[in-house]
């Protein structure tokens, strides 16, 4: 390779990993496996190794992904969070521990451990009381998720032990119990969300919710792998792990002293099967050197320590023919491309189909019809095209060109600029989509309606008794009992169902209605803002985006489901066949958590008015006062405080607390 193809190729490396890493950290979204990612970057660094003069400082091989988000608030690292070195073979570890012998003297332990595939976190204790835990964002600062972090169940928010460092650091990693990623990915689909790809991503996009009721539900867990600080009670990793999981963290039981590679080997050989059977997805063991002292004998590079490793288990391929591509169409006309491939047998079951995602896949990995494909499973329900081998390509095969319209309705397809996916715009008439919307409006987390099954909606619109979810309001017995296999005992009970779904409160029905973009969360954070459906159908894109957690993609979904005659027209059926459309009045809980104290209300509110702040004060006995003063006792703190009440109120040293806090000050959450 010449020095220009080497540039034309670094070059080219370097947007393709930079584009991998946005993927992988900041869309939770990757398209290839960590196998493929680590040969790209495998390749850069020995191109830039081989040609110094095109080294650059910003090169990925230097940085660490960032997983940093706009939402959250960001600190600094005390302790840089570095990653690790990966290694794929024996012969790779080996030489590892040849380095590790060169430079450090006297006995040498590892500590092996279970390399855990969820999210990290860095979480600092002081006088024993959590006081931050930081995402790993680009390994110098993280994301301030603490009020996420709280709703883990197995992390402790306080240790109360004798001897503990007034401050010290544990950091873990944030996993998805495989039962629990798998009924999300279960909800998400019948609700039309974008899938996630693995319980990892599952993780971190957890972590990075605004939500804490829904982060609190998607049930995480955390192991913990390491223990930092000034005055650590042991000498050795290992007693310092079991230190910690004596002080309350989960520290996972497999960790293991070795004291030599062949030992290290038998530990990594003795977990390869075994690990599928534990709840969490593993991808590797991590090889750590004991003694604190050697590890600082070691050191540090910019991005890893010398002093410890990865082993990466290879996730279980097979290859197979890719013989076609078929395109479903989702309830809210989002369009998944499936491969179909020659039956493989692939980690216990025989795999036919698999996932592609979207288009960018297809075209990243540049797929013909007829090529001969690996297919991954790791962690993932559904087997995914990870590769393609190029060589064995047959002379004249065609690319896969993603088809142009909905093969549905035949409707041209869409794509918004920005968005993975296409989809088919044809949503009053594309029938997948009227059906799909239809389930998930009589779906139970929606309107609750019993009895109306998939096969169910499928015949009533089959038959022509339904198109649209208002038409339900207006079904008669004698109209459901001539269906196939329904009885006038099914038939009843359906129409009482729907009947009774008259009861359903204002955010389920919004959500029900299965506006694109819409979910249970937004709909809920949508509601507290927009009082009543009428006022929700007034917004425009301003009033909406000014509402924090909605973009300009889900203000002009909702925007121009509102804008459509039909849907209006539906809308109107709805309200006069009696459901609820208006938020109940807010339940204004009374208690004396504010006694005495006197709150000054600054700023704007996402979950309240500031008119329902005011009642929630005096009702939890504490005066409300519109300036800042000495007298002031707390400050209910929204988004834009003025800067000037801001300065004030920092002079004075008194409190702020968000709406969050306040409410759970209160006794409302
Ligand atoms: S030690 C400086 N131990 O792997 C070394 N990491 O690629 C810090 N991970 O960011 C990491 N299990 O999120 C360590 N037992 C374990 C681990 C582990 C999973 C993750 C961690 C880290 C990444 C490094």
């Amino acid at each position: 390779m010449n020095q220009s193809e080497a540039k034309e190729r670094i070059d080219k490396l370097r947007k393709e990993i930079e584009e991998h890493n946005r993927r992988y950290y900041v869309l939770n979204q990757p398209v290839i496996s960590d196998f493929e990612f680590d040969l790209l970057m495998n390749e850069l660094k020995t191109l830039e190794e081989k040609f110094p003069e095109f080294m650059v400082e910003w090169s990925p091989t230097q940085k660490v992904g960032s997983d940093i988000t706009r939402e959250f608030r960001q600190f600094d690292h005390t302790y840089p969070m570095l990653s690790l070195s990966n290694t794929y073979s024996y012969e790779e570890l080996r030489d590892f521990d040849n380095r590790v012998q060169k430079t450090v003297e006297g006995p040498l332990e590892y500590v092996c451990e279970l390399k855990f595939d969820g999210a990290s976190i860095s979480i600092t204790y002081i006088n024993g009381i959590m006081a931050r835990a930081l995402t790993r964002g680009d390994g110098t600062k993280g994301d301030d998720v603490t009020v996420n972090i709280k709703t883990i169940k197995s992390i402790p928010w306080s240790i109360t032990r004798d001897g503990i460092p007034s401050e010290f650091i544990v950091r873990g990693e944030v996993l998805m119990p495989r039962a629990v990623f798998e009924s999300l990915n279960k909800e998400r689909s019948k609700e039309g969300l974008n899938l996630f790809a693995n319980p990892r991503n599952a993780a971190s996009g957890t972590l990075k919710l605004l939500d804490q009721s829904a982060v609190a539900s998607r049930k995480l867990d955390c192991m913990f792998y390491f223990l930092l600080g000034e005055n650590l009670p042991h000498k050795t990793h290992y007693d310092n792990l079991m230190q910690a999981s004596d002080w309350g963290f989960k520290v996972d039981g497999s960790i293991t002293v070795c004291r030599n590679m062949d030992e290290v080997i038998g530990f990594i050989e003795s977990w390869e099967n075994k690990r599928e059977g534990l709840p969490f997805g593993t991808d590797g063991v991590v090889i750590k050197v004991n003694s604190l002292d050697q590890q600082r004998e070691l050191g540090v590079t910019a991005k890893s320590p010398r002093w410890a490793v990865a082993y990466k288990y290879k996730a279980e391929q097979a290859v197979t023919r890719l013989k076609s591509i078929s395109y479903q169409v989702g309830r809210t006309g989002n369009i998944t491309p499936v491969a179909n491939l020659e039956p493989v047998f692939l980690a216990g079951t025989t795999v036919k189909r698999a996932s592609l995602h979207n288009a960018d896949q297809i075209f990243l990995l540049d797929l013909h019809v007829d090529d001969m494909v690996y297919v991954e499973k790791g962690g993932e329900i559904i087997p995914k095209i990870v590769g393609v081998d190029y060589a064995s390509r047959k002379e004249g095969s065609k690319a896969v060109k993603f088809i142009e319209t909905c093969p549905e309705c035949g409707t041209p397809l869409v794509r918004t600029e920005g968005e993975s996916n296409h989809f088919c715009p044809n949503y009053l008439h594309c029938p997948p989509q009227i059906r799909g919307r239809i389930e998930h409006f009589v779906s139970r987390r929606a309107m609750d309606i019993e009895g109306l099954g998939e096969e169910t909606v499928d015949m009533l619109f089959s038959k022509g008794l339904i198109r649209n979810v208002a038409d339900l309001y207006d079904l008669k017995p004698e109209q459901l009992i001539i269906l196939e296999r329904m009885g006038e005992k099914s038939a009843t009970n359906i129409l009482n169902s729907i009947k009774g779904s008259i009861n359903v409160p204002y955010p389920r029905v919004l959500f029900a209605l299965g506006i694109r973009h819409v979910g249970e969360t937004v709909a809920k954070t949508i509601t507290a803002r927009f009082r009543s459906l009428n006022e929700l159908m007034n917004a425009n894109i301003d009033t909406l985006t000014a509402v924090r957690e909605i973009g300009p993609k889900i203000a002009s979904s909702i925007v121009a489901y509102f804008n459509d005659a039909e849907n209006q027209e539906i809308i109107r059926r709805l309200r006069s066949a009696g459901l609820k459309l208006e938020s109940e009045k807010a339940e204004v809980p009374a208690g004396n958590a504010l006694s005495g104290k006197v709150i000054v209300i600054s700023g704007v509110f996402q979950r309240h008015s500031r008119d329902e702040y005011r009642e929630l004060i005096e009702k939890n006995g504490g005066k409300n006062s519109s300036s800042i003063s000495g007298n002031t006792s707390l400050i209910l703190a929204g988004d834009n405080m003025g800067p000037s009440k801001k300065a004030k109120a920092d002079e004075l040293g008194i409190s702020m607390i968000n709406e969050d806090e306040f409410l759970r000050l209160i006794g409302k959450e």
